[in-house]
């Protein structure tokens, strides 16, 4: 692509009199004032005008910038918002009367931020807005936890929500979206894995060679095609040509065995999105592995910002959701990539005026890129502390007593700062969203929207064997024991499936790679010790499957390590001739595991491992509800036993007390129950 206005050249740094050099620093394509080294270059060259040294630093400054802006794919290049552009807005905390956080999300301007600790309910929130969303727009979820699919059990939404596991995905990596020209699409595919893998160096190869591929195949070009272009492109004999090629092909192999889903689809799942009347896609990608998970947002992202960029049509709204996204949000993402702009953060300023917006849910507000920080216009807070607390105040223009009300939310409540609507931030409380929604009819409509991507037949496939065939006999007693003997730690599980500390090691690392195990880590109670636990993900139980092996069901709703503590106190109940039962009511609070005593005596147990604030809460419920002679909460570890206890002081009366038992799941899980 070339530069948006093609016919007006920068000047040449030919000369560095005054007036070239702050026209030079003014220039919008050069942009030379993002770097602060050419700010400084350029005000001791203003000073002292005769310097050679100066005026030699600042011309190599300005002809790097030329080259960059003549060779940058990206039409944009001259029109990102300046460096420092920031919030502002006169800003009061006021507590509204409504129960319901009075705001619709059209309303609030686009790019949006979801920001809290741990538990405090920002997924909540994201639901109740995607459910008030949902009819005018077309949304994408990326859920990393699985806690979205929820949205396709709400009623309102009618059933135009499809829940997809990365796994079953099948994305059209080569294909254009639709009206767009191949030879625009190559150039973004390419900038796009540049930039998400940091091959800047590689990118003319991967250029030529993906040129290549489409000569060839055409419109059945897959990234398979891609990778035996790289491998068969003769690298000079310099060290440098061989380097970049090796560094694409490992991008390449690694993309196409984590990323099973990238290789062979014709039709984009988006098109299909899109060829619905409303509605939305969850894409399920826990255990997908960080650097693909970046890469799959990217891609989402470049697809609908080249497809309206070019189709110029603006309707409907678009939203991008990423929940739990601190990872891909991180000021460090910005930095590795090429030109410090990471391709979420060029989107997030992009794609506002393509109706194309991003909603993130994220812990952590310091560590945020300052890029994405500067173009998000609407915060929703659930909750904050410490450095995030004072830069949220910063950005919200919150005085020191009102930044202190972001401390104490309670759960279900919120402050709102979206500036595009209201001058101020406000508070407001929001309700849980209902959904109902079973498996088989989640895998009804999975199995109905994937139906209409058409899947480009491999001819080959002796060449490139599937992930499953390379499971050697190790993996698979590997997997095997982690499915079944799920209480066993790691260390145990290497012996249960006969092999050493390095193969372990190994086979644990190949599994993980092929997204089929995920490792959990346990604080064990000593100080700094810790022990790991496998889960085996919807894929290992799909493996395991194809081979005969019946999946045992969840005990709880809860995640992995939830369900983990609850099988060990299943096992322990039963030890004690006690009826164990799960997600029990006692009074009416619901309790994670009740045992029922041949006396008929009860113990209950919560298991908490979110937030401490709620944890405490429940205790005191139960405690005080009566009805068991004794209540068991098993943390997180200790830090978080410490919080509950903190916040349990005190409310409390010493036979209360006496019922209440705080134990670590590390102590739990500490010992080998086979
Ligand atoms: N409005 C509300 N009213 C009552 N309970 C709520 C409300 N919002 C959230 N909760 C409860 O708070 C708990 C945590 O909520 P949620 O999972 O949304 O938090 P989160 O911030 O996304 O946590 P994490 O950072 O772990 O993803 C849940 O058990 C949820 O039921
Ligand atoms: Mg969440």
């Amino acid at each position: 692509m070339m530069p948006r206005n093609p016919h007006r050249q920068p000047q040449q740094a030919s000369s560095t009199r005054a007036l070239d050099v702050l026209d030079l620093m003014q220039d919008p394509q050069l942009r030379l004032a993002d770097r602060p080294w050419m700010l400084r270059t350029a005000s001791h060259l203003l000073l002292n005008p005769g310097d050679p040294y100066l005026q030699e630093s600042f011309r190599n400054g300005v002809e790097e910038r030329l080259y960059s802006a003549a060779s940058s794919s990206d039409a944009f290049y001259a029109n990102y918002p300046p460096l420092g552009a920031h919030l502002s807005g006169d800003l009061v905390v006021v507590k509204l009367p409504s129960h319901v956080l009075p705001m619709r999300i059209d309303a609030l301007g686009r790019n949006l931020a979801v920001v809290g600790p741990t538990g405090s309910g920002k997924t909540s929130l994201v639901i109740l807005l995607l459910a008030q969303l949902a009819p005018r727009a077309r949304v994408i979820v990326i859920d990393r936890k699985r806690e979205l699919r929820k949205l396709a059990g709400v009623p309102q939404l009618g059933a135009f929500w499809t829940v997809l596991h990365w796994l079953q995905l099948s994305l059209a990596l080569l294909q254009p979206p639709p009206g767009i020209a191949v030879d625009v699409w190559v150039s973004e595919v390419v900038s796009l894995v540049a930039r998400s893998y940091s091959l800047y160096a590689s990118q003319r190869l991967l250029l030529e060679t993906l040129l290549r591929v489409y000569r060839k195949h055409g419109g059945n070009a897959t990234l398979k095609h891609w990778l035996a272009e790289v491998n068969a492109f003769e690298a000079g004999r310099g060290f440098r040509e061989q380097g970049y090629k090796e560094a694409a092909r490992a991008v390449l192999v690694d993309l196409l065995h984590s990323v099973p889903g990238l290789k062979f689809a014709q039709t984009n799942l988006l098109e299909i999105l899109f060829s619905q009347p409303n509605g939305g896609v969850v894409i399920e990608c826990d255990s997908l592995p960080v650097q693909h998970y970046s890469f799959m947002v990217s891609y989402f992202l470049r697809w609908l910002y080249t497809w309206r960029l070019h189709s110029r049509s603006y309707e409907p709204q678009i939203v991008l959701v990423l929940d739990d996204a601190t990872i891909a949000l991180e000021e460090a993402r910005d930095r590795e990539a090429p030109g410090g702009v990471s391709p979420l953060a060029e989107s997030m300023f992009m794609g506002r005026g393509l109706g194309l917006g991003v909603l993130c849910a994220t812990h952590s507000w310091s560590t945020t890129s300052t890029r994405i920080r500067h173009n998000t216009e609407t915060m929703i807070i659930c909750g904050a502390q410490g450095d995030d607390l004072r830069s949220l105040s910063t950005a919200m223009g919150l005085t020191p007593e009102q930044a202190n009300s972001l401390r104490v939310l309670q759960r279900g409540e919120a402050v709102v700062y979206a500036p595009s609507t209201w001058p101020a931030a406000v508070k407001g409380s929001y309700p849980l969203v209902a959904s109902q929604i079973d498996d088989v009819e989640l895998q009804a409509r999975a199995r109905a929207f994937m139906s209409k991507v058409v899947i480009i037949e491999e001819t080959d496939k002796s060449s490139d064997p599937k992930p499953q065939d390379n499971l050697t006999p190790q993996m698979l007693r590997f997997l095997h024991a982690a499915a079944f003997h799920a209480l066993l730690s790691l260390t145990s599980l290497y012996r249960e499936s006969s092999l050493d500390r390095t193969q372990g090691k190994s086979v644990l690392s190949a599994l993980h790679a092929l997204g089929l195990v995920v490792p959990h880590r346990v604080s064990s109670g000593k100080r700094g010790g810790h022990m790991y636990f496998i889960e085996v993900t919807e894929q290992g139980w799909l493996e395991l499957e194809q081979r005969g092996f019946s999946r045992s069901p969840k005990p709880t709703k809860g995640g992995f390590l939830h369900n983990l503590a609850a099988l060990a106190l299943e096992h322990d109940g039963k030890k004690q001739n006690c009826k164990v039962h799960f997600e029990a009511q006692v009074n009416a609070v619901f309790v994670d595991v009740l045992w029922q005593f041949p006396d008929g005596r009860l113990e209950a147990y919560q298991i908490g491992l979110s937030n401490p604030r709620y944890e405490a809460e429940k205790l005191h419920e139960l405690v005080q509800a009566g009805g068991v002679a004794s209540v068991v909460l098993i943390t997180k570890d200790k830090v978080f036993l410490k919080k509950v206890n903190a916040l349990l002081k005190g409310g409390l009366s010493d036979e209360q007390e006496q019922k209440l038992t705080l134990r670590c799941l590390g102590d739990l899980l500490n010992c080998d129950r086979e």
